[in-house]
C-alpha cells in the first residue's frame, strides 16, 4: 500500500486537504491524525471492516478496545446506554482535551471496538485538525495511539511514518503532539470513578472538579503488574519499547547519577553500549563519549511528558543496547511519566542508595 503524508499547518485548516482526508474516512481507509496527546490512528468507528485494518496495521491484540474520538458532546447519547451523573461535569471541564471516559456501550458500537466488553472509551480530542477530520466525516472515529504494537506512542508524524508507512493509507502531518502523553482513562460505570490508565489529566485535577477521591486501579500501584487482573486490557501488553532495553534508577536523582556511573563503568568494561535517559538538570554528571539524551526539566513535569517517547525513540539512532533511565518525580503528570516509563523498562527498576 502506498501510504500518503499530507502536511496541514494547524492553524489555517486548509478544506480542501482536511476533506480529501474526512472522505477517506468515510470510504472505510485508514487515516493517522495528530490530537494533543499523541498521533492516533483512525478509522470510521461504525465500520468494523476499516477498524479491522487498524488491528492489523498496528499488530494490535484483538482483546484491547480501541477508543472512539467525538467532536459534541451530543454524540456521546448513541454512543452510549447509560451516562453516569458525573459524566456532564468532567465532560464541561475537560472536553476537548485528554480526558478518556468509561461508559457502558451503546448498540451503535461494533464489539471489534470494545473487544467484545460491554463498556465503550469516549474522547473529544483538544485538536483542530482531529475536530475537523471528525466534523467533516461526520462520523465518531476510532482511533489507538498510531505505533506499530509495543512501540513508543508517536508524537510527531515521523514516528508514525517510521511504524506505519506502507500499512495506512493517510498520514497527515500537524507537527508535534503538546501533551506527549495519551489520554487519562476514567472508569465512570463505578463510583467513585476508577482510572484505568494515568495520563494528561493529573487525579488531583480530576479530585478538584469531582469533589472526592478517584480511585486508582491497583495494577498501576505495583511494580509487577501482573498479578492482578487488568480491567484495561491494554495494561497487561508490553509497551512503549525502544529497540534497546530500558532498566530505571529510582532515588534521590545525585545518587542515582552516581549509581548510572558506576553502572555505566561495568557495562564498558563487559563491553555493553549503556547511554543515560536523563534530565536537564542531570545531563551534566555523566561522563563524555556517554549518549545522554534529556526528557527534560525536573522543575516542568510537562516538557518530561512531552518529551518522553521522542527521547525513547531518539535512542533507535544511536549504537546503545542498554538505556539506563532517570526515574522523576512519581506524582501529578509524573505518575503517567513513570507508568509509560515502567512499562518501557518492562518494570525493571533499581533504587540507587
Ligand atoms: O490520548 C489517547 O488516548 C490516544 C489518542 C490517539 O487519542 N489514544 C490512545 O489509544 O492512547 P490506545 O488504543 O493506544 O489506548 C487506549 C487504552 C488502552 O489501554 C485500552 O485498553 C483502553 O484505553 N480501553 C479502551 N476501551 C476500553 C474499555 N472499554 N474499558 C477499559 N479500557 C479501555
Ligand atoms: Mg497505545
Amino acid at each position: 500500500m502506498k501510504t500518503e503524508v499530507i502536511k496541514i499547518d494547524r492553524h489555517e485548516q486548509p478544506e480542501d486537504k482536511l476533506k480529501y482526508a474526512a472522505q477517506a474516512i468515510k470510504a472505510g481507509k485508514l487515516v493517522a491524525f495528530p490530537t494533543e496527546t499523541v498521533y492516533g490512528l483512525g478509522a470510521n468507528a461504525l465500520d468494523e471492516k476499516a477498524v479491522e485494518k487498524i488491528f492489523e496495521a498496528k499488530g494490535r491484540p484483538s482483546d484491547n478496545p480501541l477508543i472512539v474520538h467525538i467532536d459534541s458532546e451530543k454524540a456521546v447519547e448513541y454512543l452510549v446506554k447509560d451516562r453516569p451523573p458525573c459524566a456532564s461535569i468532567l465532560m464541561e471541564r475537560f472536553w476537548p482535551g485528554p480526558l478518556t471516559l468509561i461508559m457502558e456501550k451503546g448498540d451503535a458500537i461494533p464489539e471489534i471496538i470494545t473487544a467484545g466488553l460491554d463498556t465503550v472509551a469516549v474522547r473529544m480530542p483538544a485538536h483542530p485538525i482531529a475536530l475537523s477530520l471528525i466534523r467533516l466525516s461526520g462520523l465518531p472515529i476510532a482511533a489507538p495511539s498510531a505505533n506499530t504494537s509495543g512501540r513508543p506512542s508517536p508524537t510527531a508524524a515521523k514516528h508514525v511514518v517510521e511504524d506505519l508507512s506502507g500499512k495506512v493509507d493517510i498520514i497527515i502531518d500537524g507537527g508535534s503532539t503538546a501533551v506527549g502523553l495519551e489520554s487519562t482513562v476514567l472508569d465512570i460505570t463505578v463510583e467513585p470513578p476508577v482510572i484505568l490508565r494515568p495520563g494528561g489529566v493529573t487525579p488531583a485535577e480530576l479530585e478538584q472538579v469531582l469533589g472526592y477521591g478517584v480511585a486508582i486501579d491497583p495494577v498501576l500501584l505495583q511494580n509487577a503488574g501482573m498479578d492482578v487482573k487488568p480491567r484495561s486490557p491494554g495494561m497487561k501488553y508490553r509497551h512503549y519499547s525502544p529497540r534497546a532495553e530500558v532498566v530505571i534508577i529510582e532515588g534521590v536523582p545525585e545518587r542515582v547519577a552516581a549509581k548510572i556511573n558506576e553502572m555505566l563503568r561495568q557495562y564498558e568494561a563487559k563491553g555493553i553500549a549503556a547511554g543515560v535517559l536523563a534530565t536537564d538538570q542531570t545531563r551534566g554528571l555523566y561522563p563524555p563519549g556517554i549518549t545522554v539524551i534529556s526528557m527534560g526539566d525536573r522543575d516542568d513535569p510537562r516538557s518530561i511528558a512531552a518529551n518522553l517517547f521522542e527521547a525513547l525513540r531518539k535512542f533507535d539512532d544511536t549504537r546503545v543496547r542498554l538505556i539506563l533511565a532517570e526515574a522523576v518525580d512519581n506524582t501529578g503528570l509524573g505518575l503517567a511519566v513513570m507508568n509509560r516509563m515502567s512499562k518501557a523498562a518492562g518494570y525493571n527498576i533499581l533504587t540507587a542508595d
